[in-house]
């Protein structure tokens, strides 16, 4: 599919503008509104490490300051033995705003994965309150 590689392109060109002096681990990553718009990110380290914005997540926050909250999905690239995977804390970023997301994961060499974020993010957290609840 045409939007499919689109958003691997993307993500594969962003990339190139991670900044990862600490790591050497440069990632990119491609997310698609619901509008049919692509916004990207890459990894942008510190000399304290903790700092870090990883690439999925510098994504997510530009296509938020430009208005848009409602997305389809996201291709990520880096140089992997195996396509990667978001991490933990972006699977969680992501799941806020579209739990039911798309993953394209990429590697350099070509390799694919087509993940659903509800795969690798099984019971999400979320803040609902239950009025009638236990506490
Ligand atoms: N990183 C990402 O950009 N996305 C991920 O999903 C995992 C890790 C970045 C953070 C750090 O700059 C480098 O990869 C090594 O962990």
């Amino acid at each position: 599919m045409e939007i499919y590689n689109d958003l691997l392109q993307r993500a594969k060109k962003v990339r190139e503008r991670a900044y990862a002096p600490y790591s050497h681990f440069p990632v990119g990553a491609a997310l698609l509104t619901a509008e049919g718009e692509i916004f990207t990110g890459c990894n942008v380290e510190n000399a304290s490490f903790g700092l870090t914005i990883c690439a999925e997540r510098a994504a997510v926050f530009a296509a938020l300051a430009a208005g848009k909250k409602q997305f389809k999905g996201i291709a990520l690239v880096a140089d992997t033995v195996e396509p990667p995977t978001p991490c933990g804390a972006c699977r969680q970023v992501l799941h806020e705003f579209a739990p039911d997301m798309w993953i394209i994961c990429a590697n350099l060499k070509g390799q694919k994965r087509l993940l659903h974020l509800s795969q690798i993010l099984p019971a999400a957290f979320t803040a609902k309150k239950d009025k009638d609840g236990p506490f």
